[in-house]
C-alpha cells in the first residue's frame, strides 16, 4: 500500500518536473528564436475606390518564408485580405500573386502585386515563397505600375533555397500525378505523367511544384491557384484549362485505384505509397461521374472539408 502511493507520489513528482522542463525548454527555444514580422497591402485608394485594410503583425520563428505568414494571417482571421488570393506557380521560381481579395490585374490597370521590403522599398529578389524577412520589419504588397521604386539598393532580409528540394529522402515513396479530360470535349491530347520520389506525407502541391520546378513549360507548370485561408491552395487552371463557372469546368482530384473524387484542394490532398493520383478537368459536356461526398452542394462540401480537416 505505502510503497504504492510512494511510487505513484513520486511518478507524479517526475512527471510534473519533466513536463515543466519541457514547457521551459520550448519558451526559451521560442524566445530565442521568434521574430516580428508585419503585412501592410497599398494601393492608390483614389484609382481603386477601396480603402487599405489594417495591416497584420505576428510573430513567427526565424526563417519563416513570407508566403507561411499570409498563410497564418488567413488562418487566423477570416476577415483577412489574406483569406483569398490568387497566385500562379512558376517552375524554379515559385508562387506569384496575381489577386488578393479580389485586387488584381482585372482592375483594368496596368498595376500588378509586387513585394517589397517595407524599410528600403525594394522589390523582392524572389517569390514569396522563398523570401525569408528579418526581425522587426514590414512586407509590403503594392499593387503598382513600378514595382522597382529603389533599384540601388538590396533588400534587408534574404532568399531561402526555393521550396521544393531535389533530395530524394530516406523513408521515400514513389508517387505518380497525371491529367485527364475528355479528348472529345477538349481537343489536347493528354500530357504524360511524371513519377518522383518524395517523404511519405508529402502533400500533392508539393509533388505538383516539383514536376514543375524539373520540367519547366511542362504540363504541370504555370498552374493557377485560389488560396482560401484554413483549406489552403486550389487549383482553378492546369496546362491551360481553366475552370469556368459558364461551362461549368472545373478540376477534381482522385486516386486512380479508388477513383473517388475531391476538390483540388492540394495541399490537403497526400497521395500514398506507389499511388496515381490524376487530376482531372470535368466539363458540362460529358456524363457526370460518381462521387463520395463532393458533389452534393457548396454545404456538403464544406462540411467533407471539415471532416477531412479533423481527420487531418
Ligand atoms: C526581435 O525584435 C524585438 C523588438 O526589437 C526584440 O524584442 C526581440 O528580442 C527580437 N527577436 C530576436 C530573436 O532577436
Ligand atoms: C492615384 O490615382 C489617381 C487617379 O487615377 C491619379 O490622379 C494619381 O496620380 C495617382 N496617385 C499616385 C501616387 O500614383
Ligand atoms: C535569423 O536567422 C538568420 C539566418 O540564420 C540570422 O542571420 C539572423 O541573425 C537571425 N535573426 C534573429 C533575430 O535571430
Ligand atoms: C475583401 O473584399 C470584400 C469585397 O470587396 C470586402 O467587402 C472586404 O472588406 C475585403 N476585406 C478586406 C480585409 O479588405
Ligand atoms: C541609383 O544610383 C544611380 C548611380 O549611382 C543614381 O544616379 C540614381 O539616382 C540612384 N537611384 C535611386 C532611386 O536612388
Ligand atoms: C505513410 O504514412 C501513413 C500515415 O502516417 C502510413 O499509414 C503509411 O503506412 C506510410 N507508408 C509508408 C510506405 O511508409
Amino acid at each position: 500500500m505505502k510503497t504504492s502511493i510512494i511510487a505513484s507520489f513520486s511518478l507524479f513528482l517526475f512527471c510534473a518536473v519533466s513536463s515543466t522542463s519541457q514547457a521551459h525548454l520550448r519558451e526559451r527555444r521560442e524566445a530565442a528564436s521568434e521574430i516580428t514580422v508585419t503585412l501592410k497591402l497599398d494601393w492608390n485608394v483614389t484609382a481603386l475606390g477601396k480603402p487599405i485594410p489594417p495591416s497584420y503583425t505576428t510573430k513567427v520563428p526565424n526563417g519563416t518564408v513570407v508566403q507561411d505568414i499570409m498563410n497564418k494571417a488567413a488562418g487566423e482571421d477570416k476577415q483577412s485580405p489574406f483569406n483569398y488570393y490568387k497566385n500562379t506557380y512558376y517552375g524554379g521560381l515559385g508562387y506569384l500573386i496575381t489577386t488578393i481579395n479580389g485586387t488584381g490585374q482585372n482592375q483594368g490597370t496596368s498595376s500588378y502585386w509586387s513585394k517589397f521590403d517595407g524599410d528600403s522599398l525594394v522589390a523582392f529578389p524572389c517569390g514569396g515563397d522563398s523570401y525569408v524577412p528579418y526581425n522587426g520589419s514590414t512586407i509590403l504588397f503594392r499593387f503598382t505600375a513600378d514595382p522597382y521604386p529603389n533599384n540601388n539598393k538590396s533588400a534587408n532580409g534574404y532568399c531561402s533555397g526555393h521550396s521544393t528540394s531535389s533530395q530524394v529522402p530516406l523513408s521515400a515513396i514513389t508517387v505518380t500525378i497525371g491529367m485527364d479530360w475528355n479528348t472529345d470535349v477538349i481537343k489536347k491530347s493528354i500530357p504524360s505523367s511524371y513519377s518522383t520520389k518524395v517523404a511519405n506525407g508529402t502533400s500533392l502541391r508539393e509533388i505538383i511544384n516539383k514536376a514543375a520546378d524539373q520540367n519547366r513549360r511542362g504540363p504541370f507548370d504555370k498552374y493557377t491557384s485560389t488560396y482560401y485561408g484554413g483549406q489552403g491552395h486550389f487549383i482553378t487552371s492546369m496546362n491551360g484549362n481553366k475552370e469556368d463557372s459558364k461551362t461549368d469546368s472545373y478540376w477534381m482530384i482522385y486516386d486512380k485505384t479508388t477513383k473517388e473524387l475531391f476538390k483540388p484542394f492540394i495541399d490537403q490532398y497526400k497521395p500514398q505509397y506507389g499511388s496515381t493520383t490524376i487530376l482531372k478537368f470535368i466539363t458540362s459536356q460529358e456524363p457526370e461521374p460518381s462521387s463520395g461526398c463532393n458533389f452534393m452542394g457548396t454545404s456538403l462540401v464544406v462540411l467533407c472539408l471539415l471532416a477531412i480537416v479533423e481527420a487531418l
